[in-house]
């Protein structure tokens, strides 16, 4: 038997459901039960009737999944999958501008520690990170780890104030790209509708066509022949699936590390032996998971 068969047996014995982040190498979306953005993971992962999820991402996604399902046995292949811009945004920085803004709710991306999740009164992810701002009846709102989301939100927003925290938050992958590549792409690609995450820039927002989270690109990129990604490279494969018939360029230098670590062996020595199972405090649980469950709520 091969590492797939040997997974997907593995997984029926233990009653265990696979999770996988678009942006997984292709033969972890391939072996997984269920593929999504980062708000359909944390939805299925709270609706799963499977005892043991495996969350095949990076660290936060695990433990938001353990977050809404206490009860179950949350494993992720490799614990070390962090996220740098989770790592920007620590609960002392939200307590400070809690104090600096009294009365202004934090909404808190889902790429941020479980610990600062606790001190924020909702989250949201890139797939409704405006709807659920505009679900907060004050006008100024405290807004982060992710400045670009915040732009983006702020963009959607004209009548609500945004306040990104911290200023200059942001995902390295997704910064690093720069208006010039987007017109690089325009001339290289002149029949291309180009797409990017709204974790890029706004001056790289403003260049694109269209602006969506990795969810809201698998849904869309149906209606035109060819599209410029930018976002992490990994969307290809979900895309192309999806799509055979659809031309799709990606920045082939848009890789997360993080979410690259997780291989075949990982995933089949995770079924087989347990590990490595997440840990939430209760205490920082439960804090966290009311702003979780309010986001689930706007979304519905
Ligand atoms: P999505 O919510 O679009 O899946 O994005 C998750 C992410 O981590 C982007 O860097």
């Amino acid at each position: 038997m091969n590492y797939e068969q040997q997974i997907k047996k593995l997984a029926a014995e233990k009653n265990a459901v696979i999770l996988a982040h678009n942006y997984q190498p292709p033969e972890i979306q391939d072996v997984a039960d269920i593929t999504g953005d980062s708000l359909e993971l944390a939805r299925l992962a709270k609706e799963a009737k499977e005892s043991t999820l495996v969350l095949c991402g990076v660290y936060f996604m695990a433990e938001t999944a353990k977050i809404l399902s206490p009860e179950k046995t949350v494993l992720i292949p490799r614990p070390d999958a962090g996220c740098p811009l989770a790592d920007q945004l620590t609960p002392e920085i939200v307590r400070a501008a809690k104090t600096a803004h009294p009365g202004s709710p934090f909404v808190v991306y889902v790429n941020s520690n479980a610990a600062t999740k606790a001190e924020c009164d909702i989250t949201c992810t890139s797939a409704n990170a405006a709807a659920v701002a505009a679900s907060l009846p004050e006008k100024k709102i405290l807004f982060g780890p992710d400045a670009n989301l915040a732009a983006w939100v702020q963009a959607q927003l004209p009548e609500k104030e945004i306040i990104a925290v911290p200023e200059n938050g942001g995902c390295p992958t997704h910064h690093n790209f720069s208006v010039r590549d987007v017109e690089i792409a325009r001339r290289e690609y002149p029949n291309a509708t180009i797409i990017c995450h709204p974790e890029c820039s706004r001056e790289v927002q403003l260049a694109s066509d269209m602006v969506g989270s990795t969810g809201y690109m698998i849904r869309n990129c149906g209606t035109e022949k060819e599209w410029v990604i930018f976002t992490e490279e990994g969307i290809a494969h979900p895309l192309q699936k999806k799509y055979p018939d659809t031309i799709f360029h990606v920045m082939a230098s848009a890789v997360c590390p993080n979410m690259k670590l997780i291989d075949l062996f990982d995933l089949y020595v995770t079924l087989r032996d347990g590990v490595y199972p997440v840990q939430v405090s209760d205490h920082i649980a439960a804090k966290a998971r009311t702003a979780i469950e309010r986001m689930i709520e706007v979304s519905k």
